[in-house]
């Protein structure tokens, strides 16, 4: 019989992915891995994934073999390759998440937490919750970035309502100027018409 054996690798997402193609990443993984007796988790934030594949030495290969000629991802890098003597992940053929999470959960723990429950192995816990910390930091900049970039918005915004309004006051002092000199010029003509009448 296969040794057991456990891989983990991070990666980086080759193009944008959206929620629902992770989802049915998900869907899809599960089939596979349960055919394969593999099993793990998955962290996606967006930018990148972590993954832990477990189970029999050929399956766990050949799964990252395929894994590593999708071209929706890159820069994969294998940083546990080792055998086992326990499963750390339990029955999941593959538990996915997205980082980082919305909510904690009623007793404040976050579903990673409670997935990471039970993994005894040290470098494995690590390597995820480093991964959750990163994501949790990108997520910040990122909003940072956004937040940023309203406050020029803000500015650009104001400087244009005060250009608007210039506008409007230049075009207002030029009727009112227009109105001015068509006053005088009907007053002049008045005046030039009483001139003739009294001369
Ligand atoms: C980040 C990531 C994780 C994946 N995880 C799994 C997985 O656990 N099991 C699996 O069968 N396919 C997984 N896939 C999909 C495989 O890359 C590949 O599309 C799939 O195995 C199709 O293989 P096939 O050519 O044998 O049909 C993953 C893909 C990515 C991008």
């Amino acid at each position: 019989m296969d040794a057991l054996w456990r891989i983990i690798y991070t990666s980086q997402c080759a193009r944008h992915w959206h929620v629902a193609e992770f989802g049915e990443l998900e869907a899809f993984s599960v089939r596979r891995n349960a055919e394969r007796e593999v099993t793990g988790l998955l962290l996606f934030d967006g930018a990148g994934f972590v993954q832990a594949l477990e189970g029999p030495e050929a399956m766990v290969r050949l799964t990252l073999e395929r894994i590593g000629q999708d071209r929706r991802h890159h820069h994969l890098i294998v940083a546990v390759d080792e055998g086992t003597v326990a499963r750390q992940f339990g029955t999941w053929a593959m538990r996915c998440r997205q980082m980082p999470e919305l909510a904690p959960s009623e007793d404040g723990s976050t579903a990673l937490m409670h997935d990471l429950a039970g993994v005894t192995d040290g470098r494995t816990r690590a390597i995820f919750l480093d991964f959750a910390r990163l994501s949790v930091q990108r997520a910040r900049r990122l909003g940072a970035r956004k937040a940023a970039l309203t406050l020029e918005e803000r500015a650009m915004q104001t400087h244009l309502d005060l250009l608007v309004q210039q506008a409007q006051e230049a075009l207002d002092r030029n009727q009112a100027v227009r109105r001015l000199a068509d006053d005088a010029a009907r007053l002049d003509s008045a005046t030039r018409r009483q001139f003739r009448l009294n001369s």
